[in-house]
């Protein structure tokens, strides 16, 4: 099924085909858009303004000419206004005919893209034996989302978890687990026991430079093949990723590849030859660099800064004097090995804004050897507290994902229990997990990911506005009205056995409609932008609109057929709900 913007258009082009026959460049495509302001119709274009220049024609005239040549479609009036705009109101009819498709469509109307990519998605890659961050969480909960998008869009997607298991942090984590290590807190919560041996290593190291020292030489055992080393360094990632897949099934999370960082050492030494032979990578003070090749304008190079007025050079280091290679090196490593061994067309990282300059270079790498794909950075901005400054615990510590799960959980079981305190308790368990880690993830993913966003537990736990329980409890009334219908035509309908027939009379009965079938525009401009909050506020949207409606319309007291048509609207209303919020990796709940 075409959306309506996509019918819309090739009908459009049809008309200025042939009112302009050889005139129209053989691929034109009309851009049909949906409108700022409904009093003007549903959707507007303005090709003929667009074409009417080269055509040397008078844009309003054009537009006029071929609003007449329209004037016998289907599904929208058309008309003309201001200078040349061509304005569509979608008809009643339409929208009917859109519903009936809709409920016989698992799809609900979303098309297929035409050209399916294969596309990696790197995303969460937290450090061991460092804290996960909250810009993990943002990482986490925006990659999974992408996924879900994608591969509901018909991409073939391979999610690889890239974490940081090859850092200079293991030197003090090798000394930690040999001296201090609580081997009992290991088993109980690894990530946790990782992490205070790490910080409690680096605190004394500051006291105490031998310590550092030592530190050190553990790290160089380690790189050099030391086996104890390597045995503790294998036993650090094992009980981290154990610790990690929990916090990823609680959130139903899945990747399909766990490639850290280490995966690539032996890719690393080759691949800066390469580099060096082919005269891209140079030394510069014993270090081994990637300078600018002066294929961009400086603005736009992203191996020049602007200093005082002056380009000062910034390389992208990828080997230091001493031997070590870095981040980067295994970036471009990492990058080759997607598009050989997966054969990557897309790889996209779900990676804060900070390290924006990182994958420029990288990309920009990728261009001087000559590799291409469609590589993109998506970045987002921080996570601030109430107080607007970077999110952290009462004392001043990094705020754990674990522990922002377990609070959100606990926070949505009292909400649950002041609510519905007779529901049994095995049920509220289940209604707090989805609640909770519901409004963790939609309060993320309702953000314009660039921005950098206020974590508040009131509101993103509040039962109205645009939160996730506030969806979940709309999708739950739906389902309640549903029940409460005992009509063998609707369930005749809903198995398929009798053509629905839809009457769209009321105002408000016409927008749901329009909304419900705006879903198809809205789930692939949302995967094109990567932008999240574009089907979150879209959903957000839809509920209103099913309030609206469901306040004016009355369905359950109505004579019969407009009782099915209403319902009609009901079931749709829940299913668009249904599968947009789980493209949103989130559950929905059938009671609450
Ligand atoms: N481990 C990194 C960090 O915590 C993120 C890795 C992102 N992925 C990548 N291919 N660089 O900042």
């Amino acid at each position: 099924m075409m959306t309506l913007p996509e019918q819309i258009a090739e009908k459009l082009t049809d008309a200025l085909r042939a009112e302009l026959s050889g005139a129209l460049p053989e691929n034109f495509q009309a851009l049909v858009v949906a409108s700022q302001d409904l009093r003007y119709g549903d959707y507007q274009s303005n090709a003929a303004m667009v074409l009417a220049k080269s055509a040397r024609k008078n844009p309003r005239e054009l537009a006029q000419a071929v609003v007449t040549r329209l004037e016998g479609m289907t599904e929208a009036e058309v008309s003309l206004a201001g200078p040349g705009f061509i304005n569509f109101r979608i008809t009643a009819t339409e929208y009917e005919a859109r519903m009936v498709a809709m409920l016989g469509d698992e799809r609900l109307g979303v098309p297929l893209v035409k050209h399916p990519q294969k596309i990696v998605i790197d995303f969460s890659a937290p450090n061991v034996a460092k804290p996960m961050h909250v810009g993990h969480i943002r990482s986490t909960i925006i990659g999974d989302t992408l996924a879900r998008l994608a591969r509901f869009m018909g991409h073939i997607v391979i999610t690889d978890n890239h974490i940081g298991d090859w850092g200079t942090q293991f030197g003090m984590i090798l000394w930690g687990w040999k001296n201090l290590l609580n081997q009992r807190e290991l088993e109980h919560d690894p990530i946790e026991a990782l992490l205070v041996t790490y910080k409690e290593v680096n605190k004394r190291c500051k006291e105490q430079p031998e310590l550092l020292e030592a530190c050190k030489s553990e790290l160089v055992r380690l790189q050099s093949g030391d086996v104890e080393n390597l045995r503790i360094w294998e036993r650090c990632i094992e009980v981290t990723k154990r610790g990690l897949q929990k916090i990823y099934d609680q959130l139903d999370i899945h990747f399909d590849y766990w490639l850290g960082e280490s995966f690539y050492n032996d890719a690393l030494e080759p691949l800066v030859e390469d580099l060096l032979a082919r005269g891209i990578a140079r030394e510069s003070d014993g270090a081994i660099c990637v300078f600018s090749d002066g294929t961009h304008k400086p603005k736009d190079d992203p191996f020049l800064v602007n200093k005082e007025g002056e380009w000062q050079p910034v390389p992208a280091i990828i080997r230091k004097a001493d031997g070590a290679f870095l981040y980067a090196t295994t970036d471009l490593a990492t990058l080759d090995y997607r598009i050989r061994e997966f054969q990557a067309d897309s790889i996209w990282y779900v990676v804060g804004a900070p390290q924006e300059k990182h994958f420029k270079q990288i990309f920009d790498i990728e261009r001087m050897r000559g590799v291409t794909g469609d590589f993109r950075h998506v970045a987002f901005g921080s996570i601030l507290g109430k107080d607007r400054r970077p999110f952290k615990t009462r004392d001043g510590e990094t705020v754990s994902l674990q522990d922002v799960i377990d609070e959100a959980v606990e926070r949505a079981a009292r909400v649950v229990e002041d609510k519905s305190p007779d529901m049994p308790a095995e049920e509220k368990a289940t209604v707090a997990e989805a609640v909770g880690i519901g409004a963790i993830k939609f309060a993320e993913l309702s953000q314009n990911r660039l921005s950098d966003y206020i974590f508040d537990w009131d509101k993103m736990l509040s039962l109205s506005g645009d939160t996730a329980p506030y969806l979940q409890n709309s999708y739950v009334r739906v389902r309640a009205i549903e029940r409460k219908v005992d009509d063998p035509d609707f369930t005749a309908m809903l198995s398929g056995d009798v053509r629905p027939k839809i009457d769209l009379v009321e105002e408000r009965e016409i927008n749901l409609a329009r909304t419900l079938a705006r879903f198809a525009e809205v789930v692939p401009a949302t995967l094109d932008d990567c932008r999240p909050n574009l089907l979150a506020s879209y959903l957000y949207e839809l509920a209103r609109a099913f309030h609206s409606f469901y306040e004016a319309c009355p369905v359950l007291r109505s004579t019969s057929s407009i009782r099915i048509s209403r319902l009609v609207l009901c079931e749709l209303t829940a299913r668009v709900l249904h599968l947009g919020m789980s493209l949103l990796g989130i559950r929905l709940l059938e009671r609450m």
